[in-house]
This record gives C-alpha cells, sequence and structure tokens, in this order.
C-alpha cells in the first residue's frame, strides 16, 4: 500500500475499528472509548491478582562472573563498530559466538521492512514463525502490527521513504520457549542495535513493549511509558504497547491507536 490511497487508507481504519471491537457503524451519542477504558482498568486492578515484582534487570552488575559478560559485550562492541552498513552488520552478528541463543535458533532475525524508512520500530525478539522465516514481526502479532501501520498508511512494503517502516529486535535469535530476554543477552546484542539503529538513521524509533523500552531506554513500566515522547539512540522515540499485548488486552488497543495517530502527525511534520 501507497499510503496515498485515500480508499485503501479508509479500508484500514475500518478494518482497525473492527479490531477495536466496533460492531455498528454509526452510534446515536458520541462514546468517550477512554473514559471505558478508565473503568476497566479499575475493575481489572480489583479483579487481578497483584503480578509478581519485575524480575531484577541489572543481575549482571553484581554477579561475581561478569567477566565473560564484559568480554561478549566488547567484542559485539568492536565488530558492531567495525560494520559499515547494514549488510556488513548483518554479517557481523552472524559471527558473534558470544550469543548461547544463536545456537538454538533456526535463523538470524535480522530486519524487514525499508531501511530509508523515517519510522523504525523495535521488538524483543523473535518467536517461532520469525525463527522459521527468518524475518520479524510475521506471526500474529506481526499481522496484526501490519494492520496498526495501514491504519496510518504505513507499510514495511512501502518502496517511499514517506510510507514506509523498518522493523527489527532487541535480540536476532529466538529464546528458547519464548521466553524473556535476560538482561545479559540484551547487555550483549545492544552494541549492535545501538549501530543498527545508526546505520539505518531513522527520524523516529518506536520501541514495542517492556523489553523494548528496557534495551533502549534503559526503563520499564510500558504502561507510563506509551504514548509519551521521549529519546533513545539520540533521535524521538516513542514507547508503544507490543502487539502480542494488544491481543491479549484488546481493551488497550484504544491507547495504541492514540499512539499510532501521534505518530502519523509527528511523521507529517517532517514533511
Ligand atoms: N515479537 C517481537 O517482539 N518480535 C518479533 O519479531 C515477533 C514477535
Amino acid at each position: 500500500m501507497t499510503g496515498t490511497d485515500p480508499h485503501a487508507e479508509a479500508l484500514a481504519q475500518l478494518a482497525w475499528l473492527v479490531e477495536l471491537g466496533a460492531t455498528e457503524a454509526i452510534g446515536e451519542q458520541p462514546v468517550n472509548r477512554f473514559e471505558e477504558a478508565d473503568a476497566a482498568k479499575v475493575a481489572d486492578r480489583q479483579q487481578k491478582p497483584v503480578a509478581p515484582p519485575a524480575a531484577p534487570v541489572a543481575k549482571s552488575v553484581t554477579s561475581p562472573d561478569r567477566a565473560p559478560l564484559d568480554e561478549a559485550v566488547e567484542v559485539a562492541r568492536r565488530l558492531a563498530a567495525g560494520a559499515g552498513d547494514l549488510a556488513a552488520l548483518r554479517a557481523a552478528i552472524d559471527a558473534f559466538e558470544g550469543c548461547e541463543l544463536k545456537k538454538g535458533a533456526r535463523n538470524l532475525v535480522f530486519a524487514d521492512g525499508n531501511p530509508a524508512a523515517r519510522l523504525m520500530i523495535i521488538g524483543e525478539a523473535p518467536g517461532r514463525d520469525e525463527d522459521r522465516e527468518g524475518f520479524p514481526f510475521v506471526g500474529r502479532a506481526g499481522k496484526l502490527l501490519d494492520r496498526m501501520l495501514a491504519a496510518i498508511g504505513l507499510s514495511r512494503k512501502a518502496e517511499e521513504a514517506e510510507n514506509a517502516v523498518y522493523i527489527a529486535n532487541v535480540l536476532p535469535w529466538r529464546p528458547p520457549q519464548n521466553r524473556d530476554p535476560t538482561p545479559d543477552e540484551i547487555a550483549m546484542m545492544l552494541p549492535f542495535l545501538a549501530r543498527h539503529v545508526a546505520l539505518a538513521n531513522p527520524d523516529l524509533i518506536v520501541p514495542m513493549g517492556n523489553i523494548a523500552c528496557q534495551a533502549v531506554l534503559g526503563r520499564r513500566g510500558i504502561t507510563r511509558l506509551r504514548g509519551q515522547w521521549t529519546q533513545a539512540f539520540d533521535r524521538p522515540a516513542l514507547p508503544m504497547f507490543h502487539p502480542a499485548y494488544l491481543l491479549r488486552s484488546p481493551a488497550r488497543k484504544r491507547e495504541a491507536w492514540a499512539d499510532l495517530l501521534e505518530i502519523q502527525s509527528r511523521l507529517k511534520g517532517l514533511n
């Protein structure tokens, strides 16, 4: 999709509204969906058991056996710094032996989309489908992500930079059983991600979900972070909910829609 076809954009928006749960085209009264979301949040808090506190994210800092990690990070930094373009960066990651995940993965999942895009999305790590196909966000969450992007006229297939998206993950290899990446895995792959961003040079970054926020912002708490502009890798960044979370918590799609409109407006401002 090119993003300039108003019919295609209207259809994408309609698909998004259906995603939100819309079943009727017309209502008698305007409905404030955000109010409903607040009410749902209160109900949620009352009904759900309190989640256990997040795992400490800086385990390696106090670990007595830091040397192998420090060494891996140093090797990653050297390899990343030596990569002069994206193809070289991909080869450098492929050559990196410091991360055990590589041994269990079928494919290196480097990126998808148009590297000339003004928007770069950073996800967490490949899942089963991505590991099998070698591209990020190709499973259910990826399909939802594509619909979300289409609703604001963006596509990973677009050839023109202004309608394009570039997508990568914090980790390029699938963690076993889709477990969360460990702080050490994030630390040793971060130099590659930083170089990836520098080489693609997007105008805006969208870290999706807590793991991506932890990696690129050093902070978690996506519910508070989402929708708030911040800086990552020396450029504006807007954290958003991860599409896999949106599949589990459809009520949060309203906030995701607000974030998408914010991105669309910021991109328009760059024209
Ligand atoms: N979730 C992610 O964060 N990245 C993918 O590539 C797929 C699912």
